[in-house]
């Protein structure tokens, strides 16, 4: 047994809007106990994982992918057969105003993780040291930015990150790639576009709009509302790691999108008008009204697109849901679970919402 795996898996950041969504899905699927490391950062939430609480299949370490003992520690006995990581800074806004956490956990932290999976690695059988993996998650913003007339990004652009955000992320994904090609390390690497769904922290742009919005609080629109994102409902995105996990190639990169270009203005008259319909007595109807425009995003990328082809054809994936089905779906579970907003949007978060929009001034 020593030098064999079991059946689970580590997730790091598994508290987070994407990593808690991973957790359920896997567990849902009864494909082995869960692992979750994470730091609890402002964007780690116990609450996403309080349905968990009984369940024997999942097990939370609180700790930080740059504490090397403890990441050796819980390896060396939980003995996962594979790491998955989600850990990270994650809001370019954030990254702007402080840019220090993202180069510490998202570079350095990643570079920690990758060492001791690797010293894991080495020291496991060759059976299941051919069956190991190390899967990191990314984002599509490590391309940069679109032309409006471009094609979407492949796996073969090149990288050319904008923000402190993406820059770290770029970063983290070199490093993933070279402990591959220097150390044979089995890893595989998924660069995602932009997510909605349940659980998400409202400082991105879709709760933030439906939090505003249900509140009477003016609907901030960076710029001229004209960038466009490509939007990936959460649940499309972990059944995509599933099959990547389960069936892509070592060393490989596969970029997932949803194939739903919209700009910023799309979306909050979307959000807006959904609200209408649902909330037929708010007092903020129409909640359109509410949409304000304030100063650009230093860098602010103008258009992501993914073209998902090699997932697609390779793999078999496909997004299940639309924008219109999926977002339907996610302002249907804010309304539901306005104590989950409420108690996130209390306290610290103010101080952010003071910080990144205060000094902002209207257009
Ligand atoms: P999130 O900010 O909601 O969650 C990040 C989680 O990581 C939190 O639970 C936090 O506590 C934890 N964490 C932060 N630093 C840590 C550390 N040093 N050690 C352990 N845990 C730590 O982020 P998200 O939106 O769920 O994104 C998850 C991953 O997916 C990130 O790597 C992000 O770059 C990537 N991604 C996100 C999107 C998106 O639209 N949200 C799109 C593509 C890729
Ligand atoms: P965000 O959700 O922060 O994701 P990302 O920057 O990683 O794409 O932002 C999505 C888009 O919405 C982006 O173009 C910035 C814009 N935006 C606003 O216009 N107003 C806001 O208050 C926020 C948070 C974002």
């Amino acid at each position: 047994m020593k030098n064999s795996t079991t059946s689970s898996v580590l997730v790091t950041g598994g508290a987070g809007f994407i990593g808690s969504n991973f957790v359920h899905h896997w567990l849902r699927k009864k494909q082995g106990t869960v692992i979750n490391l994470d730091k609890l950062t402002y964007a780690g939430n116990p609450d996403n994982l309080i349905s968990l609480a009984a369940n024997p299949d999942h097990v939370f370490v609180h700790g930080d992918i740059g504490d090397r003992h403890l990441t050796r520690d819980i390896l060396n006995r939980y003995r996962p057969r594979a790491v998955i990581n989600f850990a990270a800074e994650s809001h370019v806004d954030r990254s702007i105003l402080g840019p220090d956490a993202f180069i510490q956990t998202n570079v350095v932290g990643t570079f920690h993780l990758l060492e001791e999976a690797r010293a894991y690695w080495t020291r496991l059988a060759s059976d299941q040291k051919e069956h190991f993996r190390f899967h990191h998650i990314s984002t599509d913003e490590v391309y940069g930015s679109l032309e409006e007339d471009e094609p979407p990004f492949s796996e073969e652009n090149r990288y050319a990150p904008n923000s402190p955000y993406s820059a770290s992320k770029a970063s983290a994904d070199h490093l993933v790639r070279a402990a591959w090609k220097t150390y044979g390390l089995p890893v595989l690497t998924t660069n995602c576009s932009n997510n909605y769904g349940p659980f998400q922290f409202p400082e991105k742009l879709i709760p933030l709009i439906i939090h505003n919005a249900l509140n009477g609080e003016k609907i901030p629109v960076y710029g001229d509302g004209g960038n466009i994102r490509d939007w990936l409902y959460v649940g499309d995105h972990c059944r995509a790691i599933s099959t990547v996990l389960a069936r892509g190639r070592t060393g490989e990169v596969y970029n997932i999108g949803g194939n739903q270009e919209k700009t910023n203005l799309e979306i909050i008259q979307t959000v807006c008008s959904i609200l209408d319909e649902a909330c037929p007595d708010s007092p903020w109807k129409p909640h359109a009204s509410l949409i304000s425009y304030v100063q650009d995003r230093p860098g602010h990328d103008r258009r992501y697109a993914i073209d998902s082809n090699k997932i697609k054809t390779e793999l078999g994936w496909r997004p299940e849901e639309s924008f219109a089905t999926g977002i339907r779906k996610t302002v249907a579970w804010y309304l539901e679970n306005r104590d989950w907003t409420a108690k996130i949007t209390s306290g610290q978060y103010r101080d952010w919402v003071k910080k990144n929009y205060g000094e902002r001034d209207d257009e």
